[in-house]
């Protein structure tokens, strides 16, 4: 709890483009959210760079995040989105929680395991302790709440052990967080194999609408979906091409996939994919219109920046200096 009210933190990482996936899956759920929750949401360039990075690149895409977050609909006077590394807490904390963190825990980490084994000439600590920095994020801002995807659910459930040990040590120090079930995001499938979710990783360049995609390129994109040779749109598992698209109208539109199988009665997949491709296209061009514009207008994201890194500051400091006492550390002398 933050100001009397539930709070919610989720951390996204600048490499990658984010798709229409995220866009659909998780993002446009979110835009309501900061309506009853104290909303975080941290560009974490800290974890980063446990992979190398370029410099140039991470700090032009930490940016294009941050305003494409914006531009998306996130406000930024009630969603406190920030740059993880303006906020030293993070590390501090990190620091003492990987002293309450056991290396077979991490051990553990699934994902420890993949990129270790895809950066083998690069397993450095850092990666290895990830997932207590992400435990940091997440206890630093006592937070209730943390959407995330299937892929994080291991780290979150080390986030709540770590805390639950601390807790049981010192007190009721942390907030024991927890998945946000909240209204489920569509569920948007890779174009070119349906049976894979949408990735911002996918090596496939067309197997994935990233938000930056020009009109041209989402309509060619949808135009060589995979489908089927069924010739007939139906909402079926047995097409899960074709239902993937079906989806992603259905949402785009807002109607049933009922009422969209009616809509295309008939028709080809020529005429269907035309019409999912500018529909999506309509959408993501007013999104990228106010990133293009947010990114212009230079003072007014560094007051954003400013402001809301003051603010995330503010609030993981006052857990930060609880934690520090808990563990010994002299008070300050003001
Ligand atoms: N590890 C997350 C990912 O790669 C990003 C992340 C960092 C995060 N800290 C977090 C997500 C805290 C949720 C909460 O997707």
């Amino acid at each position: 709890m933050l100001n009397g009210r539930k709070s919610l933190f989720s951390g996204m990482q600048a490499t990658g483009t984010l798709t229409l996936g995220n866009y659909l899956g998780a993002l446009n759920n979110w835009v309501t959210l900061a309506d009853e929750y104290e909303c975080f949401y941290s560009v974490v360039d800290m974890h980063s760079i446990t992979v190398r990075q370029d410099p140039a690149t991470l700090r032009k895409r930490s940016r294009e995040l941050l305003t494409l977050y914006i531009a998306a609909g996130l406000d930024p006077e009630k969603n406190c989105i920030y740059y993880q590394s303006h906020v030293s807490a993070h590390a501090e904390l990190a620091w003492i929680l990987n002293c309450f963190t056991y290396m077979g825990e991490l051990n553990r980490m699934t994902q420890f395991k993949d990129k270790s084994a895809k950066h083998a000439d690069n397993i450095n600590a850092g990666l290895f302790t990830y997932p207590v920095l992400m435990a940091s994020d997440i206890l630093l801002f006592q937070t209730d709440v943390v959407p995330v995807g299937i892929d994080q659910m291991q780290h979150l459930e080390l986030a709540r052990n770590i805390a639950e040990r601390f807790n049981n040590i010192y007190g009721e120090v942390f907030t024991m967080p927890q998945a946000y079930v909240g209204k489920v995001g569509a569920k948007i499938q890779s174009l070119q194999d349906p049976s894979k979710k949408m990735s911002k990783s996918d090596e496939n360049e067309n197997a994935s609408i990233y938000l930056t995609d020009s009109p041209d390129t989402v309509i060619r994109k949808f135009k060589r979906a995979v489908t089927d040779s069924e010739a007939c749109i139906r909402y079926s598992d047995e097409q899960p091409g074709i239902k993937n698209l079906i989806n992603i109208y259905s949402v785009c539109t807002k109607k049933t996939p009922e009422e969209v199988v009616k809509e295309f009665e008939g028709k080809g997949y020529g005429d269907f994919k035309m019409a999912v491709g500018e529909t999506v296209a309509s959408i993501l061009k007013p999104i990228q219109e106010k990133q293009a514009d947010l990114l212009k207008n230079k003072d007014y994201i560094d007051g954003i920046i400013k402001a809301n890194g003051e603010k995330a500051n503010y609030f993981a400091t006052k857990t930060l200096r609880k934690v520090q006492r808990k563990v010994g550390f002299p008070d300050r002398i003001r």
